[in-house]
């Protein structure tokens, strides 16, 4: 081996990258690197809001109805086994990280407080600073890994994986100073996140511009579940980009959603998928562009949600006394490259983990806070699974959809396997980047507001084949566009690939399931319960 090359390369610093960076380089002495493009701490985990899903306290909670609300939410595809892995490990990863310094919010008693979000049959949701809890589990592990050995590479955007011998080797990366290099690994995992930023309305920050999906697609590496995605309901409808969100705990806390007549319309507790669409409907119907959350009837809103009051009131709102304008926007990547239930890609040498993979937990909607969750218990199992030598992927999670079955129908057996539909992405050219070309930075942000604006008409919480069809001419022009050498010409090729496949996939899904609402196709087809897979 190489005495340079890393025993792992981590991409991204969010939840899941920072839990197995730490499992690494602490646990087993590996010889870690995490490269990310923006600063360390400036991963999409330190949005989030609500909190961790974990049954930490047993009765009257169990796994099993954690389990059961997450299948649920999840339309049918969710992989059984996958998220028995997600709900038994779990409450052990949210305990770790209790000891690693994290701090979550207790009673007077000193017993961890549990909110209740949409989906959950019983309150389960630990939580930090109110609502802010991403923010303070990233502040753990970030501390956590600068106390490790792990090279840390910053500023620094990866460009392709290098495959060499049908093995994932490294990446290739553009650095701060416009250098281009390799840094080598054994193993790279890829923890880069989701593509929220192919709307124009969306809870993602700047950097989510679907990298590692988008990188995987190039590569040949399979991904799935592309067309699943999560619209968030309460996201506060003003101008800011991102938008500012509105916890789904207000809900669980007693807020209530009611439209520009001051009429409820939807159950306030169920799961995400169906309160946007319900929330979309309405706006049509009576002409508007928002709904209302009414939080006037909430106790102790200042000290339960101390964020958002803060940003409630730089806003001129008053919970107390004003209706809250909110808006469906997009929010979560359901989808992504598909791993076994180790974090395996369909390529050796490549994992994934978090909400940039496909493991099968979270089907078609994710479960409310169940995606930092995902993120501290499937880094670190690619870890181990690293360390125990595994150089592949099994048929397991959502890989069965690749590897278990023939892709020829619905294959549903007793541990609830889906089987999968293999498509072919076709090539748009150019797809490869040109370092010589040059686009100006106005250029390139014309290209990313069209493709956004594109996105949020066409392919949203509602679409059909027109739609979608309009959308693919727009996004396969933006990408063939998307050839130039800064980083966020890069980031627009990614965002332009990955709608791609969203884009494809919805067409190809006709029925509506979950996030993925067909207007054209409204009924859920149980022949069509399987991954759309792109390989
Ligand atoms: C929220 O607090 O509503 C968001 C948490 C999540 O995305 O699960």
């Amino acid at each position: 081996m190489n005495p340079t090359e890393l025993d792992l390369l981590v991409l991204g610093s969010g939840v899941a990258g920072l839990s197995a960076a730490v499992r690494a380089a602490e646990t087993h002495k590996m010889r870690v690197g995490v490269l990310t493009k923006g600063e360390l701490p400036q991963a999409t985990t330190r949005w989030a809001q609500g909190g961790v899903a974990a049954v930490l306290h047993g009765d009257p909670d169990s796994t099993d109805l954690h389990l059961a609300d997450t299948l649920a939410a999840g339309a049918g595809l969710c992989d059984v086994e996958a998220v028995r892995v997600l709900v038994d490990e779990g409450p052990h990863r949210v305990e770790e990280l209790i000891a690693m310094g994290a701090i979550f919010d207790r009673d007077m008693h000193g017993k961890l407080e549990l909110a209740r979000e949409g989906g959950h049959t019983l309150p389960r949701i630990v939580h930090a600073g109110g609502s802010a809890t991403g923010a303070e589990v990233e502040r753990a592990l970030v501390e956590a890994v600068q106390a490790t050995m792990a090279v840390i590479h910053e500023h620094a955007f990866a460009l392709e994986l290098i495959v060499e011998s049908q093995r994932c080797r490294g990446v290739t990366a553009l650095f701060a100073d416009g250098t281009v290099h390799e840094v080598r690994a054994t193993n790279v995992l890829l923890t880069t996140g989701g593509a929220g930023q192919m709307y124009s309305v969306t809870t993602n920050p700047f950097e989510a511009t679907g990298d590692g999906i988008a990188m995987a697609l190039r590569a040949g590496v399979a991904v799935t579940d592309i067309e699943f995605i999560q619209f968030h309901p309460t996201a506060l409808s003003v101008e800011t980009m991102p938008r500012p969100l509105l916890t789904e705990a207000l809900r669980g806390h007693g807020a209530l959603l009611r439209d520009s007549t001051g009429e409820r319309f939807v159950d306030e507790m169920a799961p995400r998928d169906v309160v946007s669409r319900a929330e979309i409907r309405r706006m049509v119907e009576l002409g508007d562009n928002h709904v209302y959350l009414d939080a006037t009837g909430l106790d102790g809103f200042n000290e339960r949600f101390p964020n958002i009051a803060k940003e409630l009131r730089e806003l001129g709102l008053d919970p107390g006394k004003d209706l809250l304008p909110v808006a469906p926007a997009a929010h979560y990547t359901c989808g992504g490259i598909v791993t076994d239930l180790r974090g395996a890609s369909s390529l050796p040498g490549l994992w994934a983990a978090g909400e940039v993979s496909c493991s099968g937990v979270h089907g078609a909607n994710r479960l409310a806070s169940n995606s930092l969750l995902e993120g501290m218990v499937f880094g670190p199992k690619a870890v181990e699974a690293i360390e125990d030598g595994v150089s592949g992927p099994e048929a397991s999670g959502a890989m069965r959809s690749v590897l278990g079955v023939d892709g020829d129908g619905p294959d549903r057996g007793a541990g609830g396997v889906i089987g999968g539909m293999m498509t072919h992405l076709e090539p748009v050219e150019p797809a490869d980047i040109d370092l010589s070309a040059q686009r100006t930075p106005d250029a390139v942000g014309d290209s990313r507001s069209h493709l956004q604006h594109t996105m949020t008409m066409n392919a949203g919480v509602l679409r059909d084949r027109d739609s979608l069809e309009a959308a693919t001419k727009v996004v396969d022009k933006e990408l063939a566009l998307a050839v130039g050498n800064s980083v966020a010409d890069c980031e627009m090729r990614n965002l332009a690939t990955v709608a791609r496949a969203t884009v494809a996939a919805a067409l190809k899904r006709e029925e509506s399931r979950g996030a993925h609402t067909r207007e054209d196709f409204t009924e859920t087809r149980e022949e069509l319960a399987r991954r759309i897979v792109f390989i």
